[in-house]
C-alpha cells in the first residue's frame, strides 16, 4: 500500500524560526482530522484560519461561567464578562500599538469595518466629485461599499494598476492623488496573491495630498506586525477569523480625532448617553460605533488569539511562513504546466495558480480526495482576475503550522491532477 508523503517522512521539529512546530499543531484539534481517510493538509489559511484550544476554551469558558451581557449590569456575572471585553479590547490595542484603547472598535467582521468608514467618514465628509483612490487587487468588501457612496453621493473612484507581478505600479498610484482625493483605501497584504503592498510609502503619499488612509489588513495581521502609529494610517481594518480567533468579529482602529467627528453609523442600545424623542446625545468611543449587544464571546476569543499570537511571536510567524513559502514555490514551479500568479519581490504565504491541464474548480477537487484543503474561485477579486485575463485561480495559503511534508503532499495530488486531465 502506498503511503502519503506525511506519513512517510518526519517533520522537522525544529524550524529556523525556532518554533516547535509538532508542538504547535498539537493546539489544533483540527489538524487530526481525516477526509476521505487521508490526514489534512489545509491551505486555505487565507479563506479562514484553524483555531487552537487555547482560543476554543476560552469561548466554551466563557459561555460555560461567565456568559452575561456587558456594561449593562452590575450582578457577579456581568462584571465578569465585562472585564474579559474590556481586556479584550486593550489586548488589541497593545497588538496594533494604538495609542489609545478607544480607538480599537469592534465591528461583525473586516467588511463591517470598511463599511463603517465608507459610510460614517465617507458620508459624512465626501461630496459629489470627491474622489476615492482604491487598487485594482482590492478584495470586493474593499470595492462595493465604495461604489454604494459612489451611487449615492456622485463620488468618483480612482483605481491603481498593478503589474504583472501582482505590484501596485506606485507611479501610477502617485499620479492618481490630486487635490480631490479624500480616501485612500488599499489592501496591506492582498488575499489573491499573497503581495505585501508598500502601506508606509501609500501612506506618507496619500498624507501629502491631504486625503486619510484606509489599510484592509484582514491578511496582514496573521503574518505581520502590526503598528499603527508607525504606519500613520487613519482607519486599519482586520478579521481575527483569519488569526487563529473566532468568525463574526472584526476590528477597525481609527485615529482618534477622527472618530471623534464622525457620526455613527448604526443606532441603538449602548452607542447611546440619553434618548428623548426630540433628541438622543451619542455615547464617547469606542461605544458610539458599536450599537446593540455585541459579539461577546468573538471578543473573548479575540484577546484569546491575540494572546496566543504574541505568545509565539508574530515575528517567528512570519520567518516560518516565507521558509515555507520559499519551499512551497520551488516545488509548484516544478510542475509541469503550472503558473504562478502573483510573484511580488515583497510576498505572504499565499501561491495563487494555474495549470494548463485543469480548471481551478477540478484542482480543487482533486486535491480535496487527496485530503488536501485549498481554495479555488476569484477570491473576491474578480476585477484582478479580469487584469490577469483569468477566472480564477487555485490557491494554496499557508499558515504556520503547515510543513513541508504537507507541501510534498499538496505536490504530488497535483502531480495526480496532471495524470488526470493531462
Ligand atoms: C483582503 C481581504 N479583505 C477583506 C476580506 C473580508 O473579510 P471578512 O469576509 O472576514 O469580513 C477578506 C476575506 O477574505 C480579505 O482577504
Amino acid at each position: 500500500m502506498s503511503t502519503s508523503p506525511l506519513e512517510s517522512t518526519e517533520t522537522a521539529l525544529e524550524t529556523s524560526s525556532g518554533l516547535d512546530i509538532q508542538s504547535l499543531r498539537a493546539d489544533f484539534p483540527i489538524l487530526d482530522v481525516r477526509p476521505h481517510g487521508k490526514p489534512l493538509v489545509y491551505l486555505d489559511n487565507a479563506a479562514t484560519s484553524q483555531k487552537p484550544r487555547q482560543v476554543i476554551d476560552a469561548i466554551r469558558r466563557y459561555y460555560e461561567s461567565e456568559n452575561s451581557n456587558v456594561h449593562r449590569g452590575i450582578h457577579y456575572l456581568s462584571q465578569i464578562a465585562t472585564d474579559k471585553f474590556d481586556a479584550a479590547r486593550e489586548k488589541v490595542q497593545r497588538f496594533v500599538n494604538a495609542a489609545h484603547e478607544h480607538e480599537i472598535i469592534f465591528t461583525s467582521g473586516n467588511t463591517e469595518a470598511i463599511n463603517l468608514v465608507a459610510n460614517s467618514y465617507g458620508g459624512a465628509f465626501l461630496s459629489e466629485g470627491d474622489e476615492v483612490v482604491l487598487t485594482h487587487m482590492e478584495h470586493h468588501s474593499n470595492i462595493v461599499p465604495w461604489q454604494i457612496l459612489r451611487d449615492k453621493m456622485g463620488i468618483v473612484l480612482r483605481i491603481a494598476p498593478v503589474n504583472d507581478d501582482g505590484e501596485i505600479i506606485m507611479e501610477e498610484f502617485e499620479k492618481l492623488l490630486g487635490p480631490k482625493t479624500k480616501i485612500v483605501s488599499v489592501v496591506y497584504v492582498s488575499n489573491a496573491l499573497g503581495t505585501i503592498n508598500p502601506v508606509k510609502e501609500i501612506v506618507r503619499l496619500a498624507h501629502a495630498a491631504d486625503a486619510v488612509v484606509l489599510l484592509d489588513s484582514a491578511q496582514a495581521a496573521p503574518h505581520l506586525r502590526i503598528d499603527v502609529q508607525d504606519l500613520d494610517c487613519d482607519f486599519l481594518s482586520f478579521a481575527p477569523h483569519k488569526m487563529f480567533g473566532p468568525t463574526g468579529i472584526g476590528v477597525l482602529y481609527g485615529k482618534l480625532d477622527l472618530l471623534e467627528k464622525m457620526p455613527p453609523y448604526k443606532g441603538g442600545g449602548d452607542m447611546i448617553k440619553s434618548v428623548t424623542f426630540e433628541k438622543t446625545i451619542y455615547n464617547d468611543l469606542p461605544f458610539k460605533f458599536e450599537a446593540g449587544t455585541p459579539n461577546i464571546a468573538g471578543v473573548v476569543g479575540l484577546g484569546a488569539a491575540v494572546d496566543y499570537l504574541t505568545d509565539i511571536g508574530i515575528e517567528k510567524v512570519a520567518t516560518r511562513e516565507a521558509e515555507l513559502l520559499a519551499y512551497g514555490t520551488q516545488l509548484l514551479e516544478s510542475i509541469d504546466g503550472l503558473r504562478i500568479i502573483g510573484q511580488a519581490k515583497e510576498k505572504a504565504s499565499v501561491i495563487s495558480f494555474i495549470m494548463e491541464s485543469a480548471h481551478p474548480h477540478d484542482i480543487g477537487q482533486i486535491l480535496d480526495q487527496e485530503g488536501v484543503a485549498i481554495r479555488a474561485g476569484h477570491h473576491c477579486t474578480q476585477p484582478l482576475m479580469q487584469r490577469f485575463g483569468i477566472p480564477a485561480t487555485a490557491r494554496a495559503s499557508l499558515a504556520f503550522y503547515n510543513t513541508e511534508e504537507e507541501l510534498d503532499a499538496l505536490a504530488v495530488a497535483l502531480h495526480k491532477v496532471n495524470e488526470v486531465f493531462g
